[in-house]
């Protein structure tokens, strides 16, 4: 492959247009030749605001495109595996946000789409990126903390989505926790065998009518005999609130939330300072722009990409024993859950 990696942005929503920005601005060895948007009105202020030079309606005139290398597949996640294929097919490598699918047949079929292409995939589990667990994970790489006995991961969102989003989202626990279950076996190296949830419904009622929860806590078990806690909640009215902690025999690492500054204010009464970072957007922005340069890295250097299928239906599998644990209140082993 060339220097430069050519890229197709599909989807130009919300995490579309961020992408594209990077490989348009943040990552020299990338370029963006297309864009493509169903509502073609999208795809077009998207190419305009970036300098893009095609904005197409139909994903197809992207995989069609001889001068392009890659796709970053941004679209709505029942798009995914389709279009994965359908750039699989095309001889694309793919870069296609999380999940891949809901359902584990699915996922399994355009993963070996995937394999048979021989083309490279790389999943958008972004905060394996983040610059704070980044560095755990490398402490705990590095034995600092010795063997790992306790994880502990905060994950809280700032509000709830709206309710339509809800509905469709395939739940807290595939929508959500999904990127956590994903940091607990990244950062401790290994699979969780079993797992037990609690769940309510805390902060809107109308979460529970549209059949979910809105507040979990998760107990795993991993291989190896590490124990870990998750604990997720729709609402944190003081922001996003994202920490983590392992605990292991020869110490612990942990890190706190990101605020805008780091000023502190000292009075008589308390000691303040900002709150957390309030969103995603804002919380993990290096890590979008990090992970797809690892994306374009892989390319470049014809190596396989650093989150793998495989990383793709793992955390599906937990998000499903998850929720068959809520259902049952009893504690599910993730080899129960079959595709
Ligand atoms: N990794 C993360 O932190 C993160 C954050 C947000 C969203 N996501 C994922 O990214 C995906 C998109 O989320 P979003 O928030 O940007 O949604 P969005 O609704 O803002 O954007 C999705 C876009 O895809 C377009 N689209 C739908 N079908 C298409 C098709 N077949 N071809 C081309 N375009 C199509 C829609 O018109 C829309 O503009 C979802 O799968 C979501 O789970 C991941």
């Amino acid at each position: 492959m060339a220097r430069n990696v050519t890229v197709g942005v599909l989807g130009t929503g919300r995490i579309g247009k961020l992408h594209a920005e990077h490989l348009c601005y943040r990552i020299p060895e990338a370029q963006v030749a297309a864009v493509a948007d169903v509502r073609l009105e999208a795809a077009q202020a998207c190419a305009a605001s970036l300098g893009i030079a095609k904005a197409v309606a139909d994903p197809r005139v992207i995989l069609e495109d001889p001068t392009i290398d890659a796709v970053a597949i941004c679209s709505s996640t029942d798009t995914h595996a389709p279009l994965i294929e359908a750039a699989a097919a095309a001889g694309k490598h793919i870069f296609c946000e999380k999940p891949i699918a809901l359902d584990l047949g699915v996922i399994d079929r355009a993963l070996e789409k995937v394999k048979k292409a021989g083309v490279k995939l790389q999943i958008g589990f972004n905060r394996r990126f983040d610059p704070n667990f980044r560095r755990i994970w490398e402490r705990l790489r590095e034995g600092a903390i010795g063997e790992p006995h306790l994880l502990r991961i905060t994950s809280r969102d700032p509000a709830p989505p709206p309710i339509e989003y809800v509905r469709v989202s395939g739940g807290l626990f595939l929508d959500m926790m999904i990127h956590d279950f994903d940091m607990a076996r990244y950062l401790i190296g290994a699979e969780v065998e079993e797992l037990y949830v609690m769940g309510g419904v805390r902060v809107d009622p109308a979460i529970g009518k549209a059949g979910d929860v809105d507040t979990a806590m998760v107990v795993l078990k991993f291989t190896g005999g590490c124990l870990g806690s998750i604990d997720n909640s729709r609402q944190a009215v003081y922001g996003y609130d994202q920490r983590v902690e392992v605990f292991g025999s020869k110490g612990m690492v942990s890190t706190e939330n990101n605020t805008p500054n780091r000023t502190r204010l000292a009075t008589t009464e308390a000691v303040q300072e900002e709150l957390p970072l309030h969103f995603f957007m804002d919380r993990y922005i290096d890590s979008y722009v990090l992970e797809m340069k690892a994306f374009i890295e892989s390319l470049l250097a014809d190596r396989q990409p650093p989150v793998s299928g495989l990383d793709a239906r793992v955390p599906v599998v937990m998000g499903k024993a998850a929720k068959l644990s809520l259902e049952q209140n009893r504690p599910v082993r993730i080899s129960e859950i079959r595709a």
